[in-house]
């Protein structure tokens, strides 16, 4: 049905300053709003969000037939919904047409209204499926883009600690060996002109304070990225780090591994790395235990982990409290390279957590 256009007299003059105010807020509002005659829907009023809306001025708009906006079956399916449902508010869900011909879907509810002294019905589009969509496709971005940001936040943190780790071992570890070793060495600059050139340079409580900074830099560099997790592959630095982790805690570590010493591409072993680290971390400091069992298993679609202890447990559907990062990090590590990281637990019936890395399109040579 072509759209008639037809001119309504300009309304008449605000009568008061009350009158004039609400004429701004509804033409002002921000969603599109529309007063229709309630015998004939011809358009009484329409602010301006609704001519953006459809592409056309508000004066172009007035007098015209709200149904000759609509689709034609929804035009008839409106005349039936007010004729049936006199009192009905909506919603309904319509299909409307632009001035440019685009067809959008609209969520519309409506009130009557006296305007003019005409009985009428303001009628308000509550949302548009062309703006749903556009939500969804800016939320699609947004996570895109986050997920790209913590990839990359990731990959820094790793780089950042391998760096300031080499740094404390080549460099620090170096001097510091450097000076003990010139300590340790008879007749140096120290002692020269006493006549004592085979005692040793530093007192054996300076020395004892240089080898305890060797071994707390040493401890400090391998914290931060343990060598062998490059070098020899990820059961090798996992073996070290749980004979390191049973000195700490007194915690023993049960490890189930491939004979072989499988090796995996570097984001999958870091990883598969950090995300057994914080579970011990959390056996230790939450369990309750003095046992833990860590599984990994690989097959050539995934890197399998099971972290299990039989301690506290806890309710994992719970928003962790406070600024607690660990179990969130976890799941964050496993998303980024296209795993998933799930936890069964409950209070006093231990925690169990399977992480899978998928290995395919990961380049992995390992089958
Ligand atoms: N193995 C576990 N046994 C019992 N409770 C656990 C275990 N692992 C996690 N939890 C519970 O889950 C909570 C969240 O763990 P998460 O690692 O996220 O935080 P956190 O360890 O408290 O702090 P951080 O940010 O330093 O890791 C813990 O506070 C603890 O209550
Ligand atoms: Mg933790």
């Amino acid at each position: 049905m072509p759209l008639q256009w037809k001119f309504l007299s300009p309304p008449p003059k605000p009568k008061s300053g009350a009158e004039e105010q609400f004429r701004t807020i509804f033409a002002r509002y921000p969603h599109a709003s529309w007063v229709l005659d309630r015998a004939t829907l011809r358009v009484l009023a329409v602010n301006e969000a609704a001519a953006l809306q459809f592409g056309y001025s508000a004066k172009a708009l007035l007098g015209v037939s709200y149904l000759d906006l609509l689709t034609p079956e929804d035009a008839v399916s409106m005349q039936r919904t007010l004729n049936q449902r006199t009192n009905s508010r909506g919603p309904a869900h319509w299909r409307m047409r632009t001035n440019n011909g685009e067809v959008i879907h609209v969520e519309v509810s409506w009130r009557p209204v006296p305007f003019n002294r005409v009985p009428a019905l303001l009628l308000v589009i509550e949302s548009t499926r062309q703006s749903m969509r556009r939500l969804e496709r800016e939320t699609d971005e947004g996570r895109e883009r986050l997920e790209a940001l913590s990839k990359r936040l990731v990959e820094i943190q790793e780089a950042e600690r391998a760096e300031i780790a080499r740094e404390l071992h080549d460099e620090i570890g170096q001097l510091l060996t450097g000076l003990k070793l010139m300590m340790t060495l008879p007749g140096t600059l120290a002692d020269a002109g006493n006549g004592n050139g085979t005692r040793a340079a530093g007192t054996p409580e300076m020395i004892k304070i240089v080898s305890e900074l060797i071994g707390r830099v040493r401890d400090l560099s391998m914290d931060l990225r343990p060598p062998m997790l490059d070098e020899i592959g990820v059961v090798a630095a996992l073996q070290w780090h749980f004979e390191r982790y049973t000195r700490r805690t007194g915690i023993k570590v049960s490890f189930d591994h491939p004979a072989s010493n499988p090796r995996f591409p570097a984001s999958l072993e870091i990883a598969a790395f950090r995300i057994i680290q914080e579970a011990l971390t959390n056996t230790a400091r939450h369990a309750g235990v003095d046992h833990v069992l860590v599984e990994l298993r690989a097959d050539p679609e995934y890197l399998r982990l099971r972290i299990e202890d039989l301690g506290h447990g806890f309710n994992p559907d719970l928003e962790p409290a406070g600024r607690s990062a660990g179990l969130t990090g976890m799941k964050e590590r496993a998303l980024l390279i296209g795993g998933q990281v799930t936890i069964e637990s409950a209070r006093d019936a231990g925690t169990r957590i399977f992480v899978v890395l998928p290995l395919r399109g990961t380049g992995s040579t390992w089958n």
